[in-house]
């Protein structure tokens, strides 16, 4: 498999570490070790008692158990533990797909989807949009289906979406899981922003829904804790997961002990660790609002149905790209442009999951009004 560049990666390798001012991140709040440790009384001594050799591939049982707590109906043998969610991305589509295979992509979606399914030789892909509704992001189901052939081996959709903020309702996500099984189509929903949902419905996870459904989560996104680097596959369909796990083999074998204690401490509290990140959001959604309508010259929002990122977009005559390389070059402030997503010219990418939101959005504001846009 020969992947081209990661666009996305490519633009935060050249910022994310030197640029002050945050604001196109997708993840939530971070803390220290000791932060997580201080939650559960007792878990320091068996954070400094972690024995650091292999650990097994699946993962460590204690934390399966945990996360399979999270999907009712499902055990720990139906948890599959990753190095981070891109891993499992990668090991999923390679496994599952081959020359002759069509499979559909929610699109905008982890550029990582798109560039592991253009690797695989002979396969053929469409994308299943989710459009500008003006003012909100719409995704069509019976698009999607008229989207469906014969051969459509899988349909891989990202929900909580990552950039647009879109979500499925239970009611849509019942009815994509309806029309796989018709057809015996495995689905994988990447779910790494569940939990994140601002319209008052908890979201069910598609693996608790269809057997050939498989949810992906990870410790980096709703629960903010990127550095751990533990991320998981559930599912009911065993044999699934068994292929996942021998390409786990070439990757990276097993995770990290100290990352798999600490995950499950913080799954431990995993409930008020989601509080704590919903209140972060939603006060800089607020903060957000504000800046928005002193400016409506200037931007278009597209508010999100759920997660840590929004997709706006830019009035402005000047592209996205030129807008988000002047203000990080000019002003230090980081913004994603929807290129890297192969996304039209006016969109942009803006991360409200950082405690540094408002000083960021200041410094923003800053930007504009030197160039007295
Ligand atoms: C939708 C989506 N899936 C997967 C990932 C990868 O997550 P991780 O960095 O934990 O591997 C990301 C990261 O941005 C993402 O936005």
């Amino acid at each position: 498999m020969k992947l081209r560049d990661f666009a996305l990666e490519c633009y935060f390798e050249r910022y994310e570490f030197t640029a002050p001012y945050l604001l196109a991140q997708s993840d939530c709040e971070a803390m220290t070790a000791r932060e997580l440790l201080a939650l559960e009384p007792g878990s320091e001594a068996g954070y400094l008692d972690c024995w650091l050799g292999y650990t097994e591939t699946w993962g460590d049982p204690a934390l399966r158990e945990r996360i399979a707590a999270l999907y009712p109906g499902l055990g720990p043998e139906h948890i599959l533990c990753f190095h981070g969610a891109q891993e499992a991305i990668l090991a999923y589509l390679n496994v599952m797909l081959d020359a002759g295979d069509h499979a559909i992509l929610m699109t905008p979606n982890c550029p990582s989807v798109w560039e592991a399914v253009r690797a695989i030789p002979g396969l053929a892909w469409d994308p299943w949009t989710i459009r500008d509704g003006g003012g909100r992001w719409t995704v069509d189901l019976d698009e999607l289906e008229g989207l469906l052939r014969p051969n459509t081996k899988v349909i891989a959709v990202n929900s909580p979406n990552n950039p647009t903020g879109l979500t499925l309702t239970n009611a849509q996500l019942r009815r994509l899981c309806d029309l796989c099984r018709d057809r015996g189509i495995y689905l994988f929903c990447d779910e790494v922003y569940k939990g994140l949902e601002w319209d008052g419905e908890a979201r069910v996870a598609a693996a608790t829904l269809y057997e050939k459904a498989l949810s992906l989560n990870v410790m980096s996104k709703s629960y903010g804790l990127a550095g751990l680097r533990v991320g998981w596959a559930a599912s009911k369909d065993r044999e699934t997961l068994q292929r996942l796990a021998r390409f786990k083999h070439y990757t990276s074998i097993c995770d990290a002990a100290p990352a798999e204690y600490l995950a499950r401490i913080a799954l431990l509290h995993g409930d008020a660790l989601l509080a704590r990140n919903r209140a972060i959001i939603q006060g800089n959604m607020q903060t957000a609002d504000a800046f928005f309508a002193r400016h409506p010259a200037v931007f278009d929002p597209r508010p999100m149905d759920a997660g840590p990122v929004a997709f706006h977009a830019l009035r402005l005559d000047m592209g996205a790209e030129e807008f988000c390389r002047r203000a990080v070059t000019e002003q230090g402030v980081l913004l994603l442009p929807g290129s890297v997503y192969e996304a039209p010219p006016q969109y942009f990418r803006m991360g409200y999951g950082r405690r540094s939101f408002g000083e960021n959005l200041n410094q923003l504001e800053l930007f504009l009004r030197k160039n007295k846009f």
